[in-house]
């Protein structure tokens, strides 16, 4: 491949931005296995890292894990993971990733559904800190064509994410949701919370974590503006280089 045809997605022109990052996404991208849905929605290695640093306890699970960015993320910074993620392929590529940063052996892969019954009975009952980063739409860019993403909208099989929390282990509640979600329901809720912004000020996405208790009273919407200062309260902003 020369250099030239290296610089050129190979997914399509819709994924150029991400590929033109693609050695922020990962170090190792060169070496990486990725398909196009990895490449536009895994966490860039720098805020990975500094997302999975705040994970607390030994036991991680990692819900729709994609091609392993979180995982190996919280796997280097010690976390014992457990990653389920429903595209099989996808699962083969993150343990690949994993082996190339040397944590495989931290990160038990699960090719499943996370809502289906086998699924859940079998996850590992001392999870500290549940990871949930679901799809935000089937495409790039596609959550923006809602003027607000809520909770509903972030289901799995009909399960929002509240409801899927009583189903799943875990102590703490960690979530990676979209830049316009409907952030007002966390509003009361005493969590640690981050708006992950670039240097030109562009807000990616949130972060929130919380005790599980405390994310299980979320209400299903709240009644504030969804970017209005009300229900940003108590974010503060984050920039990674
Ligand atoms: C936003 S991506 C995750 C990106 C990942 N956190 C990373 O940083 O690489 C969402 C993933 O959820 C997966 N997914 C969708 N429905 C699922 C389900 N019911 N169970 C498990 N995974 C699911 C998709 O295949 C997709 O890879």
């Amino acid at each position: 491949m020369s250099p030239e045809n290296r610089n050129t997605c190979p997914f399509g022109p819709q994924y150029q931005i991400y590929w033109d990052m693609r050695h922020a996404l990962f170090s190792r991208f060169d070496q990486a296995q990725v398909d196009a849905t990895g490449l536009y929605t895994m966490v860039p290695e720098n805020h990975a890292m500094d997302m999975a640093r705040r994970a607390g306890g030994g036991a991680t699970l990692d819900l729709c894990s994609g091609i392993g960015a979180m995982s190996i993320a919280f796997a280097r910074c010690g976390q014992q993971v457990t990653a389920v993620e429903i595209d099989p392929r996808r699962v083969a590529m993150a343990r690949h990733n994993a082996r190339l940063y040397e944590v495989a052996d931290r990160i038990d892969f699960r090719a499943a559904d996370a809502t289906a019954e086998s699924t859940l009975a079998a996850l590992p009952d001392d999870i500290h800190t549940l990871f949930m980063d679901p799809p935000w739409g089937a495409g790039p860019g596609d959550y923006l064509k809602r003027p607000v993403t809520r909770l509903a909208d972030l289901e799995l099989a009909g399960l929002n994410l509240v409801d899927l929390t009583r189903r799943l282990p875990g102590r703490e509640v960690m979530l990676r949701l979209p830049p316009n979600f409907d952030i007002g329901i966390l509003a009361d809720i005493p969590a640690e919370k981050i708006a992950y912004v670039s240097a030109s000020g562009y807000l990616h996405w949130y972060y929130a974590r919380m005790a599980r208790e405390d994310f299980l009273q979320v209400p299903p919407r709240s009644g504030l503006e969804p970017m209005s200062p009300a229900a940003r309260r108590g974010f503060v902003a984050r920039h990674i280089p």
